[in-house]
């Protein structure tokens, strides 16, 4: 017996594997219900009364030993285990998926950041706003049809609520809180009770550009839009100012480009014509300064109001306004060399 003992001792000693498998077969072997252990044990009840307290010790001694190198041995395989995972460095990389930038946003960041060189800062305000913001300090008189249900989303009319359709309720907020020079833009959504169609839609985007201080004059607007005009569109694009109306202007006009697929010659893009509408201007009613508290004896200025949608739509050949706000991933996902 004591044989035995010492050759199984000599094998647990010695005894080394990486494989769970082999590790296992040695468990059952050592330590099993069937195994070498549990046999000795019972074999033991037999041995006569003066040997059993060597061979005794010899026993629980390959009990022991068997033991620790198993629980040793598990303990390594478990954690290398887990350290190869962690390790695995020819496991290919977690890739992420890259966004983009919202055509949108590219137009509006591109517009910004030429206004920045012109020294403009950038306001904002809330989009959902009441009367005298969005008409009334803008010298809409009470009966204008802006103010109608069909153009306006009126939330509720005591306290009047309702949803800007326009950034120049911006320049109000800016000009109640700020005396002159005032040189900012505010770019924003704004909403209108329009029919959704290709070409229209009742959410879209502008920029407002405000500038008041003493002795502005119409020259300044329109040598300001040249600029961005050219910065924007490219040296060689023509600005055409045509009379208009706002409430909140005096003078007002519309300002077109011309066309720089055609050149002027006339194409589809421009509908023949050879200019492309694109922002709305005019120097700052008296009224409007008086009514956010700016002395109109003293100071003037001058407003525009550029429309984003329709700029980025023919920027990127888009044909119809609704793919704008759909939040389709196959068509927002063409724009991420933008980011
Ligand atoms: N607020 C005008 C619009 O929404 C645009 C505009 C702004 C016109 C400033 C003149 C001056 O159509």
């Amino acid at each position: 017996m004591l044989d035995i003992i010492a050759t199984l001792q000599a094998e647990a000693e010695t005894f080394q594997t990486l494989s769970a498998e082999e590790l296992e077969k040695f468990r059952i072997k050592f330590l099993g219900k069937k195994g070498e252990l549990t046999r000795l044990f019972d074999d033991f009840k037999a041995v006569p009364n003066d040997q059993k307290k060597v061979i005794g010790q010899k026993l629980n001694v390959l009990k022991q030993l068997a033991t620790a190198k198993y629980d040793e041995l598990k303990n390594t395989l478990d954690s290398s285990k887990h350290t190869i995972q962690l390790l695995d460095l020819s496991a290919p990389a977690e890739s992420y998926a890259a966004g983009s930038r919202h055509p949108v946003n590219i137009v509006m960041n591109d517009i910004i950041k030429i206004f920045n060189r012109l020294g403009f800062t950038i306001s904002d305000g809330p989009e959902i706003e009441d009367d005298w913001h969005v008409f009334s300090a803008l010298n809409f008189p009470p009966e204008h049809p802006a103010r109608d249900m069909q153009d306006t989303f009126f939330i509720s009319k005591t306290p009047d609520v309702l949803l800007r359709t326009h950034t120049s309720s911006v320049q109000v907020r800016t000009m109640e809180n700020q005396q002159p020079p005032i040189r900012t833009i505010s770019p924003g959504r704004v909403f209108r009770n329009e029919a959704i169609s290709l070409r229209s839609h009742c959410m879209f985007h502008q920029i407002e550009g405000l500038y008041i201080d003493k002795n502005v004059s119409f020259a300044d607007l329109k040598q300001t839009l040249l600029y961005f005009a050219k910065e924007y569109f490219g040296a060689d694009t023509k600005i055409r100012l045509r009379p208009s109306f706002f409430p909140f202007t005096e003078p007002s006009a519309e300002m077109d480009i011309s066309c720089s697929f055609c050149k002027g010659n006339g194409c589809a893009m421009c509908k023949y014509s050879g200019w492309i509408e694109i922002l709305g201007c005019g120097m700052v009613h008296p009224n409007v300064l008086e009514a956010s508290g700016i002395d109109s004896k003293v100071y003037t200025g001058y407003a525009f109001g550029i429309g984003i949608e329709r700029m980025a739509l023919r920027k990127f050949g888009i044909t119809d306004i609704r793919m704008l706000f759909e939040n389709d991933v196959r068509m927002l996902n063409q724009f991420s060399k933008f980011l």
